[in-house]
């Protein structure tokens, strides 16, 4: 309340008046365009003709001034395209690690090449950044199978049980949580309470591929991940029986059936490591498509299978949109400030556990 008694509503200038917009770039392939990114045509060779590439470069090369210019960076999660990860990207990583990197950084503007919750934790984490999400239509179908009345009911249903959520979820899902957890912390946060019964939302299989692995009682929620749970193990098996010499890494957003067949089952940048540390001549990696080209080019030594699945989310951010955020400033990531204090305690209560 002001002095006077009158309520002053305070209407915040919207991110492209805040910085203002640019004029779009030219995007001719001209000789200048081919030098600047021909080393960045080398991280991509394996995946995109020759010939394609003046279809990108433009961008490529419009983005990266741009960048300059915003004092932005862009977070590029291990499922984007090869274009993206390996010619655009500052940072890339898996869901939690795009977020935290970002708080290192000294930039005014985060570009999310990832979908819409983790450009909002990127938001938790980073409040004072102007977070921009390519096309805000890139969900995730764990994130939407649940809601935050859903998890109050769930509180009111089993009173006591602390509620594990997956970052995969809204920001107003981690709001109503005890605790986050990743893929490759699951386990760990799930035991860290020292009781007989925890909820793991809302990742049936993540839940059921932690119950494994412990004597916790892990009660869980009906949400899927469209992407891996269309992996079947007969499917991995036909591979195997070709040469058995072949791994199998899958993530463990995938069935249990599937995860007890995996040689190892992790994090996608836990999956990432796995090849690089150990360079099995042969692997299958069972999740998104773009992991396999995105590594490929760094372990020439290592022959990808790819019985992959495309992330129809993921793929909603392209070259072209990340230049439009950029150039036009949008959209911008908000989240209610009494939501994001909530959810960013669950989050950083993760962060700060000890391993
Ligand atoms: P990661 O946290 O392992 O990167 O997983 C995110 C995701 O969306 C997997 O489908
Ligand atoms: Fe969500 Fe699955 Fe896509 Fe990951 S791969 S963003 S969990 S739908």
């Amino acid at each position: 309340m002001a002095a006077s008694g009158m309520a002053i509503s305070v209407v915040e200038k919207t991110a492209a008046e805040r910085f203002g917009i640019m004029d779009m770039p030219s995007l001719e392939f001209t000789p200048d365009v081919a030098r600047e990114t021909e080393h960045l045509y080398e991280r991509v060779a394996h995946h995109i003709p020759r010939i394609e590439w003046p279809v990108h470069a433009p961008y490529v090369a419009a983005i990266n001034r741009l960048k300059k210019e915003r004092n932005a960076i862009i977070l590029a999660h291990n499922y984007q395209t090869p274009e993206i990860f390996h010619c655009v990207a500052d940072i890339v990583g898996d869901s939690l690690q795009l977020a935290r990197e970002a708080t290192r950084v000294d930039a005014e503007i985060i570009v999310q090449g990832g979908v819409h919750f983790m450009a909002e934790t990127s938001k938790l984490l980073n409040p004072e950044k102007t977070v921009l999400m390519p096309d805000m239509a890139a969900g995730c179908s764990l994130a939407e199978s649940i809601t935050g009345a859903d998890v109050r009911l769930l509180r009111e249903t089993y009173p006591g049980v602390p509620i594990v959520t997956y970052v995969n979820t809204s920001a107003e899902v981690k709001a109503e949580s005890d605790i986050c957890c990743t893929s490759a912390n699951a386990l760990q946060v799930v035991e860290s309470f020292g009781v007989d019964r925890v909820l793991c939302i809302p990742d049936e299989f993540l839940a059921q591929n932690v119950a494994a692995q412990t004597k916790v009682k892990v009660l869980t929620w009906k949400g899927r991940c469209e992407v891996h749970e269309r992996f079947t193990p007969e499917e991995l098996l036909a591979y195997k029986l070709t040469d058995p010499s072949i791994q199998i890494i899958a993530h463990p957003e995938c069935p249990p059936d599937v995860v007890a067949i995996a040689d190892f089952a992790g994090s996608t940048s836990g999956m990432i490591d796995y090849v690089k540390t150990n360079r099995p001549a042969k692997v299958l990696l069972v999740t998104e498509c773009s992991m396999a080209s995105n590594i490929e080019a760094d372990v020439p030594d290592v022959e990808f299978l790819k019985p992959c699945n495309l992330c129809p989310h993921m793929k909603r951010i392209t070259l072209p949109k990340i230049l439009e955020s950029l150039v036009f400033m949008r959209e911008e990531i908000h989240v209610d400030p009494a939501v994001a204090e909530r959810a960013r305690r669950a989050v950083e209560r993760m962060v700060n556990l000890k391993n």
